[in-house]
């Protein structure tokens, strides 16, 4: 959730580096923002409520000295938040940077401190005073009583370990313009520049300036001072050697070009998506297989949309490589704690790889002694850090908060992985070329005025309805998520045989219902539930390879087999898409949404 951005470094105009940064963690999701920098001796702060948007720091309060460009002698410090707020009513008050009396502390937070009462009690009883209802600012001041006896590295340490909750924390020391970060459980990354560093919650806040990053692990402290960088683990109380990694993603993939919303780029991305994905070594893919193969017991986990591509790779190791797996949401996976030994697999799903649920499944999974596979976006997340085998997805940055070409990159390496497991990767392989190769025919602007017809009829509607079988029930499900997340319409996803046993009575004249079909065992039931629904007044929007009776409006999809989930996600994402620019939302930042869930 909520985005970090920090500076430290010698250009003149930290105060603007750090808001552009904001500005590219936007996606993330926030309902308000704030930074501090340092300027001479004082530390200024600026909050607001609302989009940094258009923000412009010319024309502002901002002191000029610090906006203006080019570099100078002395180190400059500048920290800024985006927040989601948790703790303490949307406000200014509220939102970050937080600091002590005299602003010697200054600090921004991601996560949240689940000890924070106690330990303020403890505070306020030692005299400090709170302006704020939130957590953070407790962090602030308890850094504050361990430095009346520590230095300032050290008091943040000390303060650490009385925390608890996950957490990422930036902190500015005022007296010598040191920073301080530390995580526990949320991502900080730390781009390295020419004496000069950038620390952020995601990479593209920093492209920009710097492709080589520092991974931040738990429990790990950083230490910025004097053009300097230092780390120390906390667990194991010694300074610790951290690797510089440059990465390949380029500012590009992470900007919207010549598209209006990230969310249609990302979706019209998906024909080179997924072509990455599946043009990767295949050898991880295969050890993969294998030890899935081999072991006693096999678990799928994810939220959100990446728990709905772990339900079709259930249905896919079923009908493909003749297994059987479990599935449970991130949130619901401790009750199968009994369940898992040193036998068992269990392989997450995960965009950002960050996810406190997905996490806290593996955490649990990981101490049960059971191997962990997690097939992320994000390569060197926590996720992908704590896991026996990575399998990456390769879809480049995504940075709408609904995920679209992340989606259809999970399914395929899930499909070529079915594939393995039953020793035929090499079909797969080519049976999701052809795949792609199809996909052409979707990912262009006549097949969006197709669709858009549909969502001008539709866009005023207040429910509607899902249905698939097998494989394309949870992409019912899924299409139900991503109508929801950016339209606002109340939109449910059943399994087609389900409708009869309840759901049906909610079907009156014109209730538009969208039947996802495939040419394969299921077709015959699918087709007739929605005679079933259309008999009673339901509109029917056959999503098929083949158009039918059955539907009042037909939107094509290839006919690709196994891979249908696919195809057949696709042209309800750019439905989605569509209803949510003529319903006026905005579809890259839902409301009360964020695009990484760090908090359980
Ligand atoms: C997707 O459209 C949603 N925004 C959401 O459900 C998301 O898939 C979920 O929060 C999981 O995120 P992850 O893939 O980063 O773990
Ligand atoms: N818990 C903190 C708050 O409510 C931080 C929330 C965030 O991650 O943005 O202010």
């Amino acid at each position: 959730m909520c985005g970090i951005f920090a500076y430290t470094g010698k250009k003149k105009n930290s105060a603007k580096l750090v808001i552009e940064g904001l500005k590219r963690l936007e996606y993330r999701g926030y309902d308000s923002w704030g930074i501090a920098y340092k300027s001479g001796k004082d530390i200024h702060i600026h909050k607001e409520v609302g989009k940094i948007g258009e923000f412009k720091i010319e024309g502002s309060k901002f002191d000029p000295s610090n906006i203006a460009i080019g570099e100078t002698q002395d180190t400059q410090v500048a920290i800024g938040h985006s927040r989601w707020a948790t703790h303490g009513g949307v406000n200014e008050k509220n939102a970050h940077p937080h600091f002590t009396e005299d602003k010697d502390i200054v600090l921004v937070h991601n996560g949240i401190l689940e000890n924070y009462k106690e330990l303020k009690t403890y505070l306020q009883k030692r005299g400090h005073k709170f302006i704020s209802k939130t957590d953070t600012e407790v962090i602030a001041h308890l850094i504050e009583e361990h430095a009346q006896n520590h230095n300032f590295e050290e008091a943040a340490r000390l303060a650490m370990q009385e925390m608890e909750g996950r957490y990422a924390i930036v902190v500015i020391n005022k007296q010598n313009n040191q920073i301080v970060a530390a995580r526990k459980g949320s991502p900080l990354i730390i781009g390295v520049g020419e004496k000069e560093f950038y620390i952020a919650s995601d990479i593209p806040a920093f492209l920009p300036y710097t492709n080589k990053v520092i991974y931040l692990d738990d429990y790990q402290i950083a230490n910025i001072n004097e053009g300097k960088i230092k780390f120390y683990d906390t667990q194991k109380r010694e300074e610790v050697e951290k690797r510089i990694i440059e990465i390949d993603w380029d500012e590009e993939s992470a900007e919207k070009g010549e598209f209006p919303h990230f969310m249609i780029k990302e979706i019209m991305e998906q024909k080179d998506s997924l072509s990455r994905a599946i043009n990767q070594d295949p050898s991880i893919i295969e050890k993969v297989a294998k030890e899935i193969r081999s072991a006693g017991s096999i678990y799928l986990t994810g939220c959100g949309t990446a728990g709905k591509v772990a339900m079709v790779a259930q249905y896919l190791f079923g009908e493909v490589s003749k297994l059987q797996s479990h599935f449970y949401f991130g949130s619901e996976f401790l009750s199968q704690a009994g369940f898992l030994n040193k036998k068992s697999i269990v392989i997450a799903i995960s965009q950002s790889g960050e996810t406190a649920d997905t996490m806290e499944a593996l955490e649990m999974a990981k101490e049960k002694g059971a191997k962990i596979v997690s097939i992320v976006n994000v390569e060197n997340s926590s996720m992908a850090r704590i896991s026996d085998f990575v399998i990456p997805i390769k879809a480049g940055p995504e940075k709408a908060v609904a995920s679209t070409k992340a989606t259809s990159s999970q399914l395929a390496i899930l499909t070529l992985l079915a594939y393995a497991m039953d020793g035929g990767i090499i079909i797969g392989k080519q049976l999701l070329i052809n795949t792609t190769s199809q996909i052409n025919d979707m990912v262009n602007p006549r097949y969006e005025d197709h669709i858009m017809k549909i969502a001008k009829k539709i866009k005023d509607i207040e429910s509607m309805y899902i249905i698939g079988r097998g494989k394309n029930y949870p992409i019912a499900l899924e299409s139900a998520i991503k109508l929801q997340e950016v339209s606002y319409i109340h939109a449910e996803g059943f399994a087609g045989g389900e409708l009869k046993h309840g759901p049906i009575a909610l079907i009156s004249q014109g209730t538009p219902v969208i039947a996802l079909v495939s040419n394969d065992q299921h077709k015959k039931d699918i087709l007739s539930n929605s005679i079933e629904i259309k008999s009673r007044g339901g509109f029917i929007i056959g999503i098929a390879p083949e158009n039918d009776e059955a539907f009042d409006f037909w939107i094509r999809v290839p006919d690709t087999g196994e891979t249908s989930p696919i195809v057949n996600i696709i042209p309800v994402q750019i439905l989605a898409y569509q209803l949510a620019v003529l319903r006026k939302n905005n579809p890259d930042m839902p409301r009360n949404l964020a695009k990484s869930v760090t908090v359980k």
